[in-house]
């Protein structure tokens, strides 16, 4: 299999100019994921997890390092170094993110977020409806909330949204923040249903995790992060 992401050497680090002080969030990261691989990062909180993701992300710019990604539209590219442009194409057709916590956008309802998500694709408008329902519905998202704001939603709600309309594009790649952590046990289920199935749609995924105990059996590679350091623990080949 080919590799899709390969991190080489990534740090990133904060300015907080008003308290003159300098914040190390991650450094010396180094990951590589190939096609089709499901992909754990664990670590203690403020270890800098949700930083890498953001760096893939093009949310945080780097300054040291490169990301480099294999993108079906523009072949070999650095992340690090892509364009606004590019980042804005890649955000919308092959990668995807669920954020730790979600802000949505105001005045829109949870509907119309997953519909432009998918139209976002290319697809119709009755086919993107179609599958906005079934999406909502696999989530177990309360009718009477489809067409209301995500602002007043429960935690727990959000998450489901969010991470419906992240999957239901099936991107290349989907970075996951902690997908589950505040889910019921169904829910958490429910997420590992879909995470199958996109895996199996040739879904490559990176996801950070309280523990893998829950994913274990999809997990190819876990990450590390202890006191720091960054560290490749375990490949797994059974899968
Ligand atoms: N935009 C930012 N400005 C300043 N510091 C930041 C910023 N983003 C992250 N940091 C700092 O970088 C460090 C790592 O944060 P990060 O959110 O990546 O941790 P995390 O491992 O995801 O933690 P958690 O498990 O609690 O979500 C923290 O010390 C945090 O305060
Ligand atoms: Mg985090």
């Amino acid at each position: 299999m080919e590799t899709l992401l390969e991190i080489k050497n990534l740090s990133k680090s904060f300015d907080l100019h008003n308290l003159g002080k300098h914040i190390r969030a991650v450094s010396s990261v180094d990951i590589q994921i190939k096609e089709g691989e499901f992909v754990g990062i664990t670590g203690k909180s403020g270890s800098g997890k949700s930083t890498i993701l953001k760096c893939i992300y093009g949310t945080y710019r780097i300054q040291q390092g490169s990301i480099l990604y294999h993108s079906k539209k523009f072949g070999r590219i650095n992340l690090a170094e892509a364009t606004e442009r590019e980042l804005l194409y890649l955000r919308k057709h092959e990668i995807g993110y669920v954020s730790q916590f979600l802000n949505v956008m105001p005045r829109t309802t949870a509907r119309q977020l997953v519909k432009q998500a998918i139209l976002e694709m290319g697809d119709d408008h009755d086919l993107a409806e179609k599958e906005t329902e079934k999406i909502l519905a696999h989530f177990e998202l309360d009718e009477e909330l489809w067409d209301s704001y995500p602002t007043t939603f429960s935690g727990g709600e959000k998450l489901r949204l969010n991470i419906a309309r992240a999957m239901v594009k099936k991107p290349r790649l989907l970075l996951l923040d902690e997908p589950t952590a505040s889910l019921d046990h169904d829910s958490k289920i429910k997420v590992k249903l879909l995470i199958e199935q996109l895996m199996k749609e040739g879904t490559t995924m990176l996801g950070i995790f309280h523990d893998l105990e829950f994913m274990n059996h999809l997990c190819n590679q876990e990450y590390n992060i202890q006191n720091g350091v960054f560290s490749h623990s375990t490949s797994f080949t059974n899968s």
